[in-house]
């Protein structure tokens, strides 16, 4: 259910957490606008390129993170804005050298990333000087959510390296929220980009007291659009996710539940437009948090098992742009310029 909470009890309203609200901030400018369109740099310095499904996921052979320079972790920023989520296996990144790896693409968000609980994924917290302070854990989510998307700048770049994991279980999901757009009838499409969905940390607040873990911040909700443009790829996609949205703000109440609803059915039945990802130790996902969702693939493994490192830097505030480009035309124009696309075909109900 939307917004589900443990109680909002006595202990709840007693809690006083230590920081003060976050301010909103301008991030460097993407990564992404210094690629070569064509990425040839990081291509020519892989064995493989496999791309996992039609819409979204890419995995990345023979080469190594660590080894990457500026020019090629440029390029991909771009493959990771475009395909949703890159994949690496048998990475040899240490935890600093994930640290300084992020930093390449942004401001690395350690207010927001430092907002929950426990379990089965660390957050390692630097100092400014880089020197890693502690580690806090998280829930491993298993809702479909975009980390973060009731901050002020959710984060754009996210990257997620498994250290240990069990033999199987424990997959995530990503989905394309961009090809979610696209296969909406023009009609929903325009009815959508006028709106702002409402985010809520209020839930996952009361959650994390109530059991026993630490929050940092007083809960917030925040109004993003519904309808998202992504400032490299000048893509639209939806902004929703059913973990956080719980209104719509333009809606009475009826009408924000059910097109949620629907929302959350159109995200739960796209098969075609997702990818699950079977971790290893050293396996590594790098994914851009404005146009993909994720969720952990819950149950039949023992939690203690599994232990990953997220990082994560900020993402611009959210914003629309009327100008900018469904999938299917950004793909068409791709196709005049001669580039090879992936056709996108219209499904009816
Ligand atoms: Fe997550």
């Amino acid at each position: 259910m939307i917004g589900a909470h443990t109680g909002l009890n006595e202990k709840v309203l007693a809690y006083r957490p230590s920081d003060p609200p976050v301010e909103e901030i301008r991030p460097p400018k993407d990564r992404a606008f210094f690629a070569d369109l064509e990425k040839r740099s990081l291509l020519s310095a892989v064995t493989k390129v496999k791309h996992l499904t039609p819409y979204i996921g890419t995995e990345l052979q023979g080469v190594q993170l660590s080894q990457l320079d500026e020019k090629q972790k440029n390029e991909l920023a771009l493959l990771v804005a475009e395909r949703g989520v890159v994949f690496f296996r048998d990475q040899d990144l240490t935890l600093e050298g994930q640290h300084e790896f992020t930093k390449h693409f942004g401001i690395v968000d350690l207010i927001h990333l430092s907002f929950y609980g426990r379990l089965d994924i660390d957050i390692p917290l630097f100092s400014k000087t880089g020197t890693l302070t502690k580690s806090i854990h998280v829930i491993a989510f298993a809702e479909f959510h975009s980390d973060h998307s009731f901050e002020i700048n959710p984060p754009s770049y996210t990257l997620l390296r498994m250290v240990k994991t069990p033999e199987y279980g424990g997959d995530t999901i990503w989905t394309s929220q961009t090809a979610l757009f696209d296969k909406l009838s023009p009609t929903f499409q325009k009815t959508f980009e006028g709106l702002h969905g409402v985010h809520s940390s209020e839930h996952t607040y009361i959650n994390t007291i109530n059991r026993g873990g630490t929050t940092f911040r007083l809960p917030v909700r925040r109004e993003h659009p519904l309808v998202r443009t992504h400032p490299v790829t000048k893509q639209k996609a939806l902004f929703y996710n059913p973990a956080f949205v719980i209104h719509i703000a333009e809606l009475k109440g009826f009408e924000a539940l059910h097109t949620l609803n629907f929302l959350r059915e159109h995200l739960h039945s796209a098969d075609d437009l997702t990818v699950r990802w079977q971790w290893e130790a050293g396996s590594i996902a790098l994914w851009d948090n404005r146009v993909a969702v994720h969720r952990a693939v819950p149950g039949g493994y023992n939690t203690e098992e599994r232990e990953g490192k997220r990082t994560a830097v900020y993402g611009e505030k959210p914003f629309y742009d009327p100008s900018s480009k469904t999938l299917s035309e950004w793909q068409a124009e791709r196709n005049q310029n001669e580039v090879p696309v992936i056709k996108t075909e219209l499904d009816g109900f």
